[in-house]
């Protein structure tokens, strides 16, 4: 299987979670566009009602495309579920988050819900944070070089550049993107607190201790793993 057919497994078993008339935090990626189209299936065949926080402009346009209707978080400030990708996952349920670049909008929701249920496949599992993906930054422009300059004792940080743009990437929310790979530090509590202190850096894609569950797909079916 390839893995994004592993994506949809996930997707599949976290469906559990969705219940009619819940108001869910919708976070972004190729996995969750997979529970989107699978939501708004149940929309049409059953008839339920689901309202969603979207956490990027791409989760917003499908989630309307497939009949879930969009609120904010002003309306709803706290929510009862909120579900999401990632780039990694570690054996404590830490999280690397925001290869798509939604990472501030994905904590902010992350941290509003009272479950955040995560969906991968399973290549995603590392030991140790950092293993396979860098670790995302959004930085405000204006400060890009000094954020750089004290980045460097966390690892090798660089500035995301666009593929189908010239220059770097600008998220939903006008911003840089800035990653650090061969990540240096392992105390991942400390690390969140001290790059957020960085002056310039809007936010960063460490989500310690958020994950209540997770569903992985394998070759094997659905892990489910959760808090210990
Ligand atoms: C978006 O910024 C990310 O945090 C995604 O949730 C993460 O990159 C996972 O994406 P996929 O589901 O596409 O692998």
């Amino acid at each position: 299987m390839d893995s994004d057919e592993l994506k949809k497994m996930s997707a599949k078993a976290a469906l559990e979670q969705i219940k009619d008339g819940m108001i869910i935090g919708m976070g972004s990626g190729s996995t969750v566009m997979h529970l989107i189209n699978l939501i708004g299936q149940r929309i049409k065949n059953d008839e339920i009602d689901i309202m969603a926080v979207p956490t990027s402009y791409e989760t917003a346009q499908l989630c309307i495309s497939s009949g879930i209707r969009l609120t904010t978080l002003d309306e709803h400030p706290s929510l009862a579920l909120a579900v999401d990708g990632a780039d990694e996952v570690d054996p404590n349920l830490n999280l690397i988050k925001g290869g798509g670049a939604a990472l501030t909008k994905e904590k902010i929701v992350g941290s509003a819900a009272k479950l955040l249920a995560i969906l991968v496949d399973e290549s995603k599992l590392v030991k140790t944070l950092g293993e396979i993906a860098p670790l995302p930054l959004e930085v405000l422009p204006f400060a890009k070089s000094t954020v750089l300059n004290q980045l460097k004792e966390f690892g090798i940080p660089q500035v995301r550049m666009s593929n189908r743009k010239l220059g770097p990437v600008v998220t939903d929310n006008g911003n840089f993107i800035i990653d650090i790979f061969d990540l240096r530090i392992r105390d991942y509590s400390k690390m969140e607190k001290q790059l957020n202190a960085i002056p310039g850096v809007i936010e960063n894609g460490l989500f310690v201790n958020m994950a209540d569950i997770v569903y992985v797909g394998s070759e094997k079916g659905v892990k489910t793993l959760t808090k210990l």
